[in-house]
């Protein structure tokens, strides 16, 4: 069991060892010992559903992916300079899932360096150091990506290769625009980002955008704006580069976080779910960009890529489809979108409902009207989903939209134990 007494431990054990500044879920920190499927339980016996957890795509400890592992572990782990099949039969089990044009794979460990090569590559290809992203993203903590980093400023502040566009919020939206003028208004800030570069003398290199905007907030993106963002982007010789970290593994309900906007990246970028927990990620290019940065830089990543890794993620995508997840994520996601926009109707507080597959943001408000973010309020109903049994989390500009995107073998059954919690809760905040 554990006492309120070791909880207080442990933190100031943590704090002794870690020193301060390493944030901690909720104001009563949750301790966890062990997970199954979408379930974890902690040190005290207690329940969670978690809801927030994406890494685990395929359910906490999932029997296959961590036989998987071990039976590897016990055999040989490496790394990739060394011949091993199960390099390159996961590289081609991976691949398989893309456009054709997305025929080269790079391995590395955290999504952080996924994108930092990924810069590596768009830079060595098109000669140039300008970056353009969100006003309110995270892309990861290498020196490189932290510049792209508009919630968290880096050390020594930003440099003269990055332009932050506004993200395309179609619930607040300016002058209470919608549809394609949206779209085009969001637009004018990208053609306005290149025309800065271009008058600063920097080259172009690309764009770094989640296909969802999931740190952003999970908007509903307009119609028309990816293609034609990129469209100007590759227009002035920069690439685009899909941050795959968050939407990717079937997240959406699709393979892909791209497929829904139809732009095929030139460069994108995988992490948290590929392994399941597992510390695996990867760029995935056409052929004719990775191989002519590899001709410019020596890239090697201990770990990114060794065999224990291959297998897990070999696993990882062999449980996904046999279990049929991407599928489960449009119909329970469905399913979880209409009874949050019931919800919606019930609670004056709930300003907008969106998400794709089984990842979703709900705007909480102070007033429907004025739109007036209720960070507070999201504060409140995470703490007491946490004490009521369930995980989740808040995100966003103005750190009001609850944030959801539970295993991809969440179950209707769980879904209507979130609902109703999330009812009760709600109608007291
Ligand atoms: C969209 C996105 N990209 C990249 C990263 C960085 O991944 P990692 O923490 O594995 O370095 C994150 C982490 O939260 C993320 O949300």
């Amino acid at each position: 069991m554990t006492s309120q007494m070791n909880i207080d431990a442990l933190v100031e054990r943590r704090e002794r060892l870690l020193g301060p500044g390493n944030p901690l879920f909720y104001d009563e920190p949750v301790h966890l010992v062990r997970g199954e499927g979408v379930w974890l339980y902690g040190a005290d016996g207690k329940q969670y559903l978690d809801c927030y957890n994406n890494v685990p795509c395929v359910g906490h400890c999932h029997p296959r992916v961590v036989e998987a592992l071990c039976k590897q572990a016990a055999t040989l782990n490496t790394h990739t300079r060394y011949l091993h099949e199960n390099i390159l039969d996961y590289a081609e089990l991976l691949l398989a899932k893309f456009d054709d044009s997305l025929d080269r794979i790079a391995f590395a460990c955290t999504g952080s360096e996924a994108n930092d090569l990924a810069m590596r590559i768009a830079r060595t290809n098109s000669g140039g150091e300008g970056f353009i992203c969100t006003n309110s993203t995270y892309h990861g903590n290498t020196a490189a990506v932290a510049q792209l980093s508009s919630i968290f400023e880096p050390i020594g502040g930003y440099g003269k290769n990055v332009r932050m566009v506004p993200w395309p919020d179609s619930y607040r939206a300016p002058d209470g625009l919608s549809g394609e003028t949206l779209a085009d208004f969001y637009i004018k800030e990208v053609r306005a980002a290149i025309a800065s570069f271009q008058a600063d003398g920097i080259k172009l290199a690309g764009i770094v955008l989640c296909p969802i905007f999931a740190n952003e907030g999970l908007p509903n993106v307009p119609a028309g704006y990816m293609s034609k963002a990129i469209e100007l982007v590759r227009a002035a010789g920069g690439y685009y580069i899909a941050d795959e970290v968050q939407s990717g593994f079937g997240r959406t309900g699709e393979w892909w976080g791209h497929a829904a906007s139809g732009v095929v990246p030139d460069i994108l970028t995988l992490g948290k779910p590929m392994g399941a927990g597992h510390p695996i990620s990867g760029v995935v290019a056409n052929g004719a960009l990775l191989d002519h940065y590899r001709q410019q830089e020596m890239y090697f990543n201990t770990f990114g890529g060794n065999p224990v890794s291959c297998a897990v993620g070999q696993a990882v995508v062999e449980v996904i489809d046999s279990e049929g997840l991407v599928a489960n994520a449009k119909d329970v996601g469905s399913y979880v979108l209409e009874k949050f926009t019931e919800l919606k109707v019930k609670h004056e507080m709930i300003g907008d409902v969106r998400g794709s597959g089984l990842f979703f943001g709900i705007d909480l408000v102070k007033v429907r009207d004025s739109k007036e973010p209720a960070p507070e309020a999201a504060g409140y109903v995470v703490n007491k989903m946490r004490d009521s049994g369930i995980l989740m989390s808040k995100i966003g500009e103005h750190d009001n939209v609850l944030k959801l995107r539970p295993p991809l073998c969440f179950s209707k059954e769980n879904a209507d134990l979130l609902v109703s919690t999330l009812d009760e809760h709600l109608a007291a905040a």
